[in-house]
């Protein structure tokens, strides 16, 4: 995720304001930090690795002198959290400095091209080569502005950039696409950043910078164009009146919704994740025989999901287990032919490293999947890949679970591609369908929120749910269960849906409420047998359906709609949604703060 923060002050030292700014987006990332202020036409960079205060500590973040500078506090993605690859990442001759949030996909090619060229880039992150493209630029004689305007041109991928230089030490110039990036306006000062919170002391005046945008700052105020005709906008700022704590969740009442409406974002984040960390581990999952893929809670239930995908895709076979019970069930059969994948979040769960130090003892490939790059998976891991969601604050894990899905069902397709076990149309549709799911997650968002909120009104005072799915919909049924009990303290069951008639049906009385998750796939016409064996003892129905779905709808009691079209296989990445907005409007609806249930914490650092 990362964030950044620029300032162009009329009066004071940059450095204190960077500071305070950056502790205030230390939400959006904390492995590293790091300023750059001009001073009498000299560049100056103060960074390290590690969280602000330590750094403040060690290099005191106040003492520069300087009414221009750039902070930026890291989420790492590319290049492990060290000193070297702290922003902000600065030219050959170290006289203009950029800060970036975002994902510069081709940036291998262009790093090559530039080093041939006889760069020196000192960083293994993306953001470096756009310092050295700007320095290229500014050789030919071009100005700063024309510099960044032409280099960000030859950048794929998402960015929100700043950029200064001694040479022109009047100006931040800043460019949008697809991350974000926001304006303060004061009489003293005007700010840029990637979030409202970070200048919100200081400023109450905001304008957003679109996608496609450059921005000079200066002590005139600012100046916004469009990149792709250098016409002038004009944009007037917008008064705010969020307090701090709202503003550090954009508006969103609580870290969780904020971060379930993030979901569009940080999946198209996930898609992005570069092609030879997919490629290594799709070549260590290739020559496995079977795979085990070990975890705990929702990151369990990802790997449940996965197992569906990659036998059906790539006929591989995995066998999902949970990590607590892996070396009592599991660990005198792991040995140096066995391959485990891996998967935390946190990558910092204790029950999953204790799996972790028993495979490595015994010498198996160990694989991992985690949010955080530098946390213990990362270190102990054969081959680890990261999934790129940004810090998850909201203790029920929600973005974090779309995007190790994501992750998983392209290591399940490049595997398919590999092994040749399915057609390159059927292939090519379900990485068509991959790409349309940010975009579904929003329309989805956008049209079903306000009825499931609805729902909860209806259903708040229901003392126990049964959840149900077929096939693959079973990880996304266990899934909505665990996010309704976690957060509303609601005790609930999921199972099979095939399964429930061995013994789960006998709890059903008129209206007890279940949840069926019914995509239109290869299950859709038993899960309905299963609807109507529930019907007919009484049951309440909810249903997650495909949009149009009449022959379900006339069953159940109440629906939700996902849009048209999502393949089996990739189902659960958008079919889980509706179940985390329900478990969240239910605990608010239970006068619960969904953010912080009790007795649970965000990392389980115990046995
Ligand atoms: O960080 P991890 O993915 O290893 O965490 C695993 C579980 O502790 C975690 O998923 C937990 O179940 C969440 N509270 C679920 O919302």
């Amino acid at each position: 995720m990362c964030g950044i923060f620029g300032c162009v002050l009329k009066n004071g030292d940059a450095a204190p304001l960077i500071h305070a700014a950056l502790k205030r987006l230390e939400y959006r990332g904390y492995d590293s930090v790091g300023e750059a202020i001009i001073h009498e036409g000299k560049l100056y960079v103060k960074k390290d690795a590690g969280k602000i205060d330590d750094v403040h500590a060690l290099l005191n973040l106040d003492d520069l002198p300087g009414k221009i500078g750039i902070g930026h506090t890291r989420w790492a993605t590319h290049g492990a959290p060290y000193k070297v690859n702290a922003h902000p990442h600065t030219d050959c001759k170290e006289e203009l400095a950029v800060i970036h949030n975002g994902i510069i996909e081709n940036f291998a090619e262009l790093r090559k091209e530039l080093e041939d060229r006889g760069h020196i880039l000192r960083s293994k992150t993306d953001t470096e080569v756009i310092a050295h493209l700007i320095e290229e630029k500014l050789k030919e004689g071009l100005g700063l502005i024309d510099s960044v305007r032409k280099s960000i041109t030859r950048l794929e991928g998402s960015y929100s950039i700043a950029v200064i230089s001694a040479k022109e030490p009047d100006k931040i110039v800043c460019a949008r696409n697809e991350s974000p990036l926001v304006l303060g306006i004061s009489e003293d000062a005007v700010f840029c950043a990637s979030d409202i919170p970070a200048f919100l002391p200081l400023a109450n005046k905001v304008v957003i910078v679109e996608n496609g945008e450059l921005v000079v700052l200066n002590h005139k105020g600012y100046e916004i164009r469009k990149l792709a005709d250098w016409s002038l906008v004009s944009r007037q700022p917008k008064i705010i009146d969020w307090n701090p704590v709202m503003a550090e969740k954009q508006g969103y009442p609580h870290f969780m919704l904020k971060e379930i409406y993030e979901q569009p974002k940080t999946i198209r984040n996930t898609l992005r994740l570069q092609d030879q960390y997919l490629e290594l581990m799709t070549a260590f999952l290739d020559r496995a025989g079977e795979v085990s893929l070990v975890a705990c809670g929702t990151s369990y239930h990802a790997c449940l999901a996965a197992s569906y995908m990659f036998s059906k895709l790539a006929f591989l076979a995995t066998h999902p287990i949970i990590a607590s019970e892996f070396i009592e069930q599991h660990g005198r059969a792991v040995n140096i032919d066995s391959t485990i994948l891996f998967v935390s979040q946190s990558g910092e769960t204790t029950d999953t490293l204790a799996a972790v130090e028993h495979a490595r003892l015994r010498a198996a490939t160990v694989l991992g999947l985690t949010n955080v790059i530098g946390s213990t998976i990362t270190r102990v891991a054969r081959v680890y890949t990261c999934q790129q969601s940004g810090p998850e604050i909201g203790v029920a894990a929600t973005k974090t679970f779309t995007s190790q899905l994501s992750v998983l069902a392209q290591l399940a397709l490049r595997l398919a591609k590999k092994r040749g076990k399915v057609s390159h149309t059927e292939i090519e549709f379900l990485e068509e369908k991959l790409e349309q799911i940010p975009d579904v997650a929003e329309a989805l968002l956008k049209t079903q929120s306000e009825k499931i909120r609805q729902l909860s009104k209806k259903y708040r005072d229901k003392g126990c749910f049964f959840f149900l799915g077929r096939g693959i919909s079973y990880a996304t049924a266990l899934e909505g269960r665990l996010k309704l009990l976690e957060i509303a303290y609601i005790p609930s069951i999921a199972y099979p849906a095939g399964e429930s008639k061995h013994g789960p049906i006998s709890l059903i009385e008129p209206d007890f409420p279940v949840i069926f998750v019914c995509p239109k796939d290869g299950t859709h016409r038993t899960i309905l047998s299963n609807i109507m064996e529930m019907k007919a003892r009484g049951a309440s129905i909810i249903a997650i359906i495909e949009e149009g779905d009449e022959e379900i709808k006339r069953f159940v009691d109440d629906y939700v709609e996902v849009p048209k079209g999502m393949p089996e296989i990739l189902s659960p990445i958008v079919y889980v949604i509706p179940l985390q907005l329900f478990a969240y409007y239910m605990a608010i609806e239970r006068e619960l703060n969904p953010d912080m249930p009790r007795n649970l914490a965000k990392s389980v650092t115990v046995k």
